[in-house]
């Protein structure tokens, strides 16, 4: 028997997308037969408060599956209050999460509880080696401390049982981007240096810091964006082929290009960092704040909430190949999407009749829609000459497999942690190699006394952004249309 044990239990991230996760799990039939599930906490509640918690967060969750009781579900689910700095506490938890069961435990709390959460658990003789520990991030806000983060882990848990989640992996298109590389014979040759120009990221988003001024204000687009999610997409976007989905062939490849990522230090930052954080503007058609007169804000904060990167990935396959990287929070459009171009042909015998070839492009949408399309130069039809277009051969899964319901992210990584499939995970070594480059520009920055760039809200982004790649002969996708 399993039983899932939930600490943060009535957090935002619980509320938001875990408790909605598990319904939808429960819904398809796809948690293990007859798991326990225990909400745990330091607040004094009781069963029936958390149910409300519970009830609340998937009334307003929008895509559950429908024809599953949500009364059956809420109603086994258990509160034990724990207190951390009590291992005594936890005698109530292994009583609730019956006698030999396999436990797993998932820590939505903030990581300074990993270390006494993890020596109770300990000193509560709770842990075996069946038992599973899934934690979030921020893991660390640099080398030093997330080392600091992962030994406290390391103290009641082996690294096998450690499934570290960056939602990003959980996401549909990303696997895609897999299935794409590896199950097809078509992209391999042309992926690499020879065939593409360059390669652009971009997670685009409309919202501004949502009331979590005190947690971003550390952070900043560099850890709470580019650290993760960004180099995580990077990294399965170049990583060489993997021998199979084992965990550890393709947590071995993506490690080796976040270990190949050109260090961006005090000489480099100027022209390959932009920095910018947003001013008031507007979001939606409504006028917006900016940062600085967010709720709670500091007026004299440098923290960025944009970024621009170019980066380069020193291996045989990607030399010379610009990475750009870009996210920024209150921008124009919500749009995540890793855009490959490949080269332009060699010449243009179609110029002579008034044609502009535009260069091949492969873009693979995750948000807002889950779309891939390849555009390729078409001849539009008629006697009239031969004028080119280019077109986008539309691969949306949507098209494909009719209108399937959109998951969370959290479905299909709680799953795999439930079924020890660590493939989707972030390995210690692969956090580590990213907040090594992730250290290097933050030092750089510091070094050379950059500033973020100020950009209204609503906007793109500060200008330098777009000279970042115009400077290189390149154009962020959205500006050229
Ligand atoms: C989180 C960041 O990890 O990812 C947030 O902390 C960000 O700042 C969010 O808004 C973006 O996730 P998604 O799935 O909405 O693109």
């Amino acid at each position: 028997m399993t039983t899932f044990i939930l600490a943060g239990a009535t957090g935002d991230l619980a509320r938001r997308m875990l408790w909605p996760s598990l319904f939808a799990l429960h819904a398809e039939g796809l948690l293990p037969p007859g798991m326990r599930i225990i909400g745990i906490g330091r607040s004094e509640l009781d069963d029936a408060a958390l149910h409300e918690v519970i009830a609340a967060s998937l009334e307003k969750s929008p895509n559950l599956p429908n024809g599953a009781s949500r009364e059956d579900f809420i109603r086994d689910v258990r509160y034990v209050r724990v207190d951390n700095d009590d291992p005594a506490t936890f005698a109530a938890l292994r009583e609730a999460a019956g006698p030999g069961a396999e436990l797993v435990f998932f820590l939505s709390t903030p990581p300074d509880q990993f270390r006494p959460f993890c020596l109770a658990l300990k000193s509560a003789d709770m842990v075996d080696r069946r038992s599973r520990i899934v934690i979030e991030k921020p893991i660390g806000v640099d080398l030093a401390s997330s080392r600091e983060v992962n030994a406290a882990v390391a103290l009641a848990f082996d690294e096998e049982q450690i499934f570290r989640i960056d939602h990003y992996l959980g996401k549909e298109t990303v696997q895609n981007l897999l299935a794409l590389r590896f199950g097809n014979s078509l992209f391999e040759p042309l992926w690499n240096a020879s065939a593409i120009d360059h390669v652009q990221i971009t997670v685009a988003e409309t919202v501004g810091i949502e009331g979590r001024w005190g947690y971003f204000d550390q952070a900043g687009s560099l850890r709470d964006m580019v650290q993760n999610h960004m180099l995580q997409l990077l990294a399965l976007m170049a990583m060489e082929a993997p021998y199979s989905m084992d965990p550890a062939a393709v947590r071995n490849e993506k490690v080796k290009v976040l270990e190949s990522l050109r260090p961006i230090g005090a000489a480099e930052v100027m022209g390959n960092i932009v920095t910018g954080q947003y001013a008031a503007g507007t979001a939606g058609g409504l006028p917006v704040p900016g940062y600085r007169q967010e709720e709670g804000a500091a007026t004299a904060s440098d923290t960025e909430t944009f970024v621009a990167i170019r980066a380069e990935i020193d291996n045989w396959r990607w030399a010379g190949v610009p990475f750009y990287l870009r996210t920024g929070k209150r921008l124009a459009a919500r749009q995540t999407e890793i855009v490959i171009q490949l080269k332009p042909v060699p010449h243009n015998i179609f110029a002579g009749v008034g044609s502009i070839l535009q260069p091949n492009r492969l873009v693979i949408q995750l948000q807002p829609q889950e779309t891939v399309t390849l555009h390729v130069m078409n001849k539009e039809p008629g006697l009239d000459g031969m004028r080119l277009h280019p077109l986008a051969l539309n691969l949306s899964l949507t098209d494909a497999f009719g209108s399937y319901r959109r998951r969370i992210a959290y479905e299909r990584l709680i799953l795999d942690v439930l079924k020890g499939n660590s493939t989707l995970f972030v390995r210690r070594d692969e956090i580590e190699a990213a907040w090594k480059w992730i250290d290097g520009i933050h030092a750089g920055i510091r070094q050379t006394g950059m500033k973020p760039r100020s950009y209204p809200s609503g906007s793109w982004g500060p200008a330098a952004a777009i000279a970042l790649t115009e400077r290189h002969g390149h154009s962020w996708y959205e500006h050229a249309g």
